[in-house]
């Protein structure tokens, strides 16, 4: 790792996006305007307001977006409700990148593919997935499962029905836990609506979502006959350092914020007490 990494560079917030009613995502550049580094899509940055906190956060964008980069942050404690506050034109400061990411150049090319998402857990898969938009040629079909408490809890909902539904070769499946009006889709949660959509063995997996989606859905596509080999999955432990140093995020003699947070099941001797 660089010196540059590690050392808190000032962000621009040029845009900011309500998705849902407490996930909002930010745009940010660097005081020339451009981005402020580059990333590989599933990697990591630490964001600060100072004086207040720093926390780590997927780059939502993807590295083919050479404008900026995003975040897509949900609102739960001191950091996230500061950074809910903020208008466009204030400042942050932003480390990074950290961790692995997706192989999306070497393991993951010319790979059919299956996303699997809940809640906020899309925000490291949306990078990953406007990269193989971008990239078409390289990769094989795709397909999205992605579920949320509710139609309005469902992120990037607008670039999903506009963008990603009328892409050749992707398909989208959209849940909500519970009915409600006005939607019309399927409804149920995400490890089931996997299993009912029963998807093709020669996939390979790529999830995020809460601890008990990633433990039931990994269960069910087990039980489909899916192997730990073709199913990576991207670890939100909680971090201080970010560089391995604390000892804050270690899964066995793991350390998710060197050795992941991207792992293939098979990689991992356990799971986390929360899984
Ligand atoms: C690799 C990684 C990627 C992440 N990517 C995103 C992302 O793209 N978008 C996003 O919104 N959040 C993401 N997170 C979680 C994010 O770091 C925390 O939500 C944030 O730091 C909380 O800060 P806070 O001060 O607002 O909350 P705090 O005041 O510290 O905590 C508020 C509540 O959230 C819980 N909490 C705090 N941190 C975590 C965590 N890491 N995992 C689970 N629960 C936590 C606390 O237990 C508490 O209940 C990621 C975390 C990691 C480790
Ligand atoms: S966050 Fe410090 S070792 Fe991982």
């Amino acid at each position: 790792m660089d010196r540059e990494t590690l050392i808190p560079q000032v962000g621009v917030v040029t845009d900011i996006r309500q998705d849902t009613p407490d996930v909002k995502t930010f745009r940010v550049v660097g005081l020339d305007g451009k981005k402020l580094f580059e990333h590989i899509p599933g990697q990591c940055a630490m964001v600060s307001v100072p004086g207040v906190g720093e926390g780590m956060f997927s780059i939502t964008s993807s590295p083919t977006n050479e404008a900026y980069m995003e975040f897509s942050i949900k609102k739960c404690g001191c950091l996230t409700s500061w950074l809910h506050m903020i208008e466009p034109d204030q400042q942050v400061t932003v480390r990074g990148p950290y961790g692995n990411g997706f192989p999306v150049e070497s393991a993951l090319k010319g790979k059919d593919l299956l996303f699997i998402a809940g809640g906020i857990g899309l925000a490291p898969l949306r990078s990953v997935i406007n990269y193989v938009r971008d990239k078409r040629e390289n990769y094989g079909k795709v397909q999205i499962v992605y579920g949320s408490r509710s139609k309005e809890d469902l992120v990037d909902y607008q670039e999903i029905i506009n963008e990603w539904m009328k892409d050749d070769g992707v398909e989208v499946f959209l849940t909500i836990d519970r009915e409600q009006e006005g939607w019309d889709g399927h409804v149920g949660f995400v490890p089931n609506y996997v299993k009912e959509l029963n998807p093709d063995l020669g996939l390979t997996v790529l999830m995020c979502g809460p601890p008990i989606m990633i433990k039931f859905t990994l269960a069910g596509l087990k039980e489909l006959g899916f192997k730990e080999t073709q199913v990576y999955t991207t670890m939100e432990l909680r971090m201080k350092c970010g560089v391995g140093k604390c000892g804050r995020c270690n899964i066995g003699n793991k350390y998710v914020c060197k050795d992941g947070p991207v792992f293939r099941f098979d990689q991992l001797d356990e799971l986390p007490s929360e899984y």
